[in-house]
């Protein structure tokens, strides 16, 4: 990275730009990665030399980064009406069509879509209506949320304090009072030893019930969940879990909130998530997958009856008083209309099964050679590798040799952007790889693997 720093931009970016997610003190003595241009699943950076991003971006970019529809869509769209809001009764065209296409594609029939401009915000929003739907059904002391360990789900402050990840919290005091934290339903490091699937998913169940029993049920408005933790380590849970879950949510009146912002949109073989590990939201929140990424929009979607609580509690006047300024923007909109239209052409289910079931067969015959990876997991393009100081004993590396860091830099160098979780490998590539291209990433995953084996023998 230390290439950038004699670029004048990288030194202005030191100066002036303060990085999401970046230690300071190292970004100043390293500088950044200069990204100059994107190709396919390709980026540059500034010195010409080429990457294979396997995390599409931040889990985001699925069609690539240069895709000529998705630009071309914005183009005609700013042609048309580059900007209009859509409160107090306004709307477009597109902002329409993609509403009944969301609504369409998730199966929320009768439901309705609302408009917001990233991940964080849709989740928020999420709560909101939650907290407006048992206020209409004369539970307005329901408020508070539960969420898992290790799960991420945004950085504004409700989303940051759903994140059950303790570097969303450290600098800012959070999670703030009524945002709960229950268990990861982590079979890898979450099973006791003797304990089987089904009482592993037993346990979860009823510490969930314990939990909401010692905040009193009236007190609870919501559980949020990601289909398959992301950011947290990509966690499948047990197929059986959500199933078992949602039976104590409805069991105290508790909705049940799907956060399918990177699961959505075929990440995980399925057009969404809560298909693959079989949840039933009542609502869902969408983002990244939607666009591309190409422009920062996102929704949610829910069912008709948290419209009915909505349009009950303005029965007598007054407006849902919510919404930003870019709901539903007319080029956001455009953009996501084309790109859901190319995921279909593309068949990108069939697609990413495919894809993900070679890349998974690779990984998983990298396993067995390898002394270190201790698990595979995920599914479809969702992809983990655990790896570990024991294979046998499951124990991690220490800290201190900041193992996951290590190949993540042995990767940048072989031309593989991957992103470790910790001591999870994570692979979230852009869903039109080719066979060549998932080849590749699994041969530059090797060598990278290779190298960090090396690495480590000697420490
Ligand atoms: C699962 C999940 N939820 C929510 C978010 C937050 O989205 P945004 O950064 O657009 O606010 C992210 C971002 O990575 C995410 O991975």
């Amino acid at each position: 990275m230390t290439q950038a720093v004699s670029n004048s931009a990288a030194r202005r970016d030191i100066e002036f730009h303060l990085h999401s997610q970046t230690n300071p003190g190292q970004f100043e003595a390293r500088g950044p990665l200069m990204v100059a241009r994107g190709e396919g699943i390709r980026i540059f950076d500034s010195a010409g030399k080429s990457y294979i991003d396997a995390m599409a971006g931040l889990w985001c970019a699925s069609l690539g980064f240069n895709n000529k529809r998705l630009a071309d869509a914005a183009t005609r769209q700013y042609g048309e009406l580059g900007f209009y809001h859509t409160f107090f009764q306004r709307t477009h065209a597109p902002a329409a069509d993609l509403a009944e296409k969301l609504v369409q594609l998730t199966g929320m029939t009768g439901g309705k879509a609302y408009f917001a401009t990233s991940g964080s915000e849709a989740n928020e929003t999420m709560v909101k209506l939650a907290w407006v739907y048992h206020t209409v059904h004369g539970k307005p002391t329901k408020r508070k949320v539960i969420a898992r360990d290790r799960s991420f789900h945004g950085s504004t402050i409700a989303a940051a304090s759903m994140c059950g990840l303790e570097f969303m919290h450290r600098e800012f005091g959070l999670p703030l009072p009524g945002f709960l934290h229950t268990l990861c339903p982590w079979p890898y490091r979450g099973m006791l030893e003797g304990e089987d699937e089904a009482a592993f998913v037993e346990r979860l169940a009823s510490e969930l019930e314990k939990l909401i029993l010692r905040e009193g049920p009236d007190t609870i408005a919501a559980f949020i969940a990601e289909p398959i933790h992301a950011g947290g380590g990509i966690i499948v849970p047990p197929q059986k879990y959500f199933a078992r879950i949602q039976e104590v949510l409805a069991k105290y009146d508790i909705l049940c909130l799907a956060d399918e912002i990177v699961c959505g949109f075929a990440r995980t073989g399925n057009w969404f998530g809560k298909e693959t590990v079989g949840m039933k939201p009542d609502m869902m929140s969408l983002a990244k997958g939607l666009s591309s990424s190409y422009f920062p929009i996102s929704a949610v979607v829910f069912a008709p009856k948290i419209y009915e609580a909505v349009a009950r509690f303005n029965k007598e006047g007054g407006a849902f008083g919510h919404g930003f300024t870019n709901s539903g923007h007319p080029v956001g909109v455009a953009v996501a209309l084309e790109a859901i239209k190319i995921y279909e052409e593309m068949d990108v289910v069939a697609h990413v099964r495919k894809m993900g079931a070679r890349l998974r067969g690779k990984f998983e015959a990298m396993a067995e050679k390898s002394p270190i990876v201790g698990e595979v997991r995920g599914a479809g393009l969702m992809l983990g590798i655990e790896i570990v100081a024991d294979k046998k004993t499951r124990k991690p590396f220490a800290p201190a040799l900041q193992a996951g860091p290590t190949f993540d830099s042995i990767a940048y160098e072989n031309g593989l952007v991957a992103r470790c979780m910790g001591d999870v490998l994570g692979f979230s590539p852009p869903l039109i790889v080719t066979e060549s291209d998932v080849d590749e990433i699994a041969h530059l995953c090797e060598i990278s693997l290779s190298a960090l084996e090396k690495h480590l023998a000697k420490h």
